[in-house]
């Protein structure tokens, strides 16, 4: 097991936040977990006082973007324990979106050590259930200068942690995606990328310009299949039955995501994760069996929505989401620990 040496930080911010507004990444606590990269080795695992970081103007993420980033949740039980979600699950998925992107693998038991320590220090900082979580937010860059165009050799690797509410603060009225694309086969769709979230800044910032809160994101080819929803994944139920889009090389497989389809297979409800199109949406909304839609992901957990604008019409949904709510509150007292975990996907810190 590598050391991770703590250096505390000798004061604290910690009053100066009103937990009530916390908002979404907006704070961030006393402390960060840096390790970095070179020679083939992770080197210096610390734990430090939160503080900004020097960047030589040539490194070459600013240039050509070779980053990656997780997210996840520690959660504050009624007891005040605290635990993490399917922790296993984002270090897995971090260290698939490093090969992608050409980064070094971070061991998996130096990853979730980092998590457990950084948290367990900053665990004042974990909000009550009714104001909301602790966002984890551990990313690797390139951490090196130059300008020629290949992988880097040095990469540092840093946690940071938010206390967070809710990242929508009601349900959503959205636009189907029809010319812009999040990510293309073959691309860096199903890495957690920060150039795919540079991508889809542009058709985001469009599509609120013309009234909506987010957008749906189609295939690049035919721009029919549904891909995601926002930064987060897609379901509809159709005939009660909950569609998804498949995982595929163009879409961010979530932990969120899999959770949700275990739990509503486990709850008797029929799942169907073969795909989900545009065409099949608009026809099941004219017959009436589109009945609920909504969005899954760390921060979004699961967020309904009440309008989407097909082009040539706009689907409405009743506001009161059965099968959505039922996911919504199953998942979240698993995550808060007031329902018996019976997938064992806590780990308590
Ligand atoms: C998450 O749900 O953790 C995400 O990655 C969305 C984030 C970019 C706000």
């Amino acid at each position: 097991m590598i050391r991770i040496d703590i250096q505390k930080n000798s004061s604290s911010k910690i009053s100066s936040i009103d937990f009530n507004n916390l908002g979404f990444g907006e704070f961030f606590t006393d402390h960060l977990f840096q390790a970095n990269y070179e020679h083939d080795d992770w080197i210096t695992p610390v734990i430090k006082p939160m503080d900004k970081i020097a960047i030589h103007p040539g490194n070459s993420t600013l240039h050509y973007g070779q980053a990656i980033f997780e997210g996840l949740k520690a959660y504050r039980k009624a007891n005040n324990d605290i635990q993490l979600f399917r922790p296993e699950k984002n270090i897995d998925r971090f260290n698939k979106s490093a090969t992608r992107l050409c980064m070094p693998q971070v061991p998996k038991d130096l990853f979730l050590s980092a998590i457990k320590s950084l948290v367990d220090l900053e665990r004042k900082w974990v909000p009550e259930r009714k104001y909301g979580s602790l966002y984890i937010r551990p990313f690797m860059f390139a951490n090196e200068a130059f300008l020629g165009v290949r992988p880097a050799e040095k990469y540092t690797m840093i946690i940071i942690l938010s206390p967070v509410g809710s990242y929508y603060n009601k349900p959503l009225n959205v636009k189907v995606e029809r010319n812009f694309t999040r990510a293309v086969r073959g691309g860096i769709g199903s890495a957690k990328a920060a150039a795919n979230y540079a991508a889809s800044l542009y058709p985001m910032q469009q599509a609120k310009k013309q009234g909506y809160d987010q957008l749906i994101w189609t295939d690049g080819q035919n721009h029919n299949n549904v891909e995601e929803l926002g930064t987060a994944n897609f379901f509809a139920v159709i005939d009660n039955k909950l569609c998804t889009p498949k995982a595929s090389d163009s879409i961010l497989e979530g932990v969120t995501r899999d959770s949700i389809i275990q739990l509503a297979r486990h709850l008797g409800i029929e799942v169907d994760d073969n795909g989900v199109s545009v065409t099949q949406m608009e026809e099941a909304y004219r017959t009436g069996s589109l009945t609920e839609c909504f969005s899954t992901g760390t921060a979004a957990v699961i967020s309904s929505i009440v309008s989407i604008d097909f082009d040539n019409f706009k689907a409405e949904f009743n506001t009161n989401f059965p099968i959505a709510g039922l996911l919504k509150n199953t998942l979240m007292d698993i995550q808060f620990g007031s329902n018996k975990d019976i997938f064992n996907w806590t780990v308590k810190v």
